[in-house]
């Protein structure tokens, strides 16, 4: 998948662009995902899981700040969102460097939240809302 330019984007094709991604993704990967509330960061996350091919395992409601799937070969992935971290600090008991140590993908909403904690991503997309409804850009961040 190529260096993404600033792309406006429809809900269907911001979807196809993520299973895309997913679809081409090789583990172990981290990707972060920035924006304002309301985006499409999860709808983003949402489609790469499903390019993955994975398979949402249960999450404990008690730290639902990350979701878990599993690919068909095995991978786990990991859906953190770092927006309800009162501060980065706390993003320490996330474990970000045993989730990439275990070859993991990694995704990632509101990344700088985690400051120091966050681990190095590999690729990092901004969205932004567009100039009409339901259209939103979609840069990536180098
Ligand atoms: N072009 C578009 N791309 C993505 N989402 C769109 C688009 N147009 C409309 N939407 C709607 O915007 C909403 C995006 O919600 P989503 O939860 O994915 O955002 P988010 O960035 O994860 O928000 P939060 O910061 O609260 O986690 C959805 O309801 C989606 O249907
Ligand atoms: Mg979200």
């Amino acid at each position: 998948m190529p260096y993404a330019p600033l792309m406006r984007l429809s809900a269907d094709a911001l979807n196809r662009f993520g299973e895309t991604l997913g679809r081409e993704l090789a583990a172990p990967a981290v990707i972060g995902l920035s924006g304002e509330l309301g985006t499409g960061k999860t709808t983003f996350v949402q489609a790469i899981c499903r390019g993955l091919g994975a398979q949402g395992l249960a999450t404990s409601p008690s730290y639902a700040l990350v979701h878990q799937y599993r690919t068909p070969d095995d991978r786990l992935v990991y859906h953190v969102d770092c927006y309800r971290l009162r501060s980065p600090a706390e993003a320490r008991d996330l474990a970000f460097d045993d989730m990439v140590r275990d070859g993991a993908v990694v995704l990632i909403e509101w990344p700088e939240r985690a400051g120091a904690w966050t681990p190095r991503l590999d690729r990092h997309f901004r969205l932004s809302y567009g100039d009409e409804a339901d259209t939103r850009e979609l840069e990536e961040v180098r």
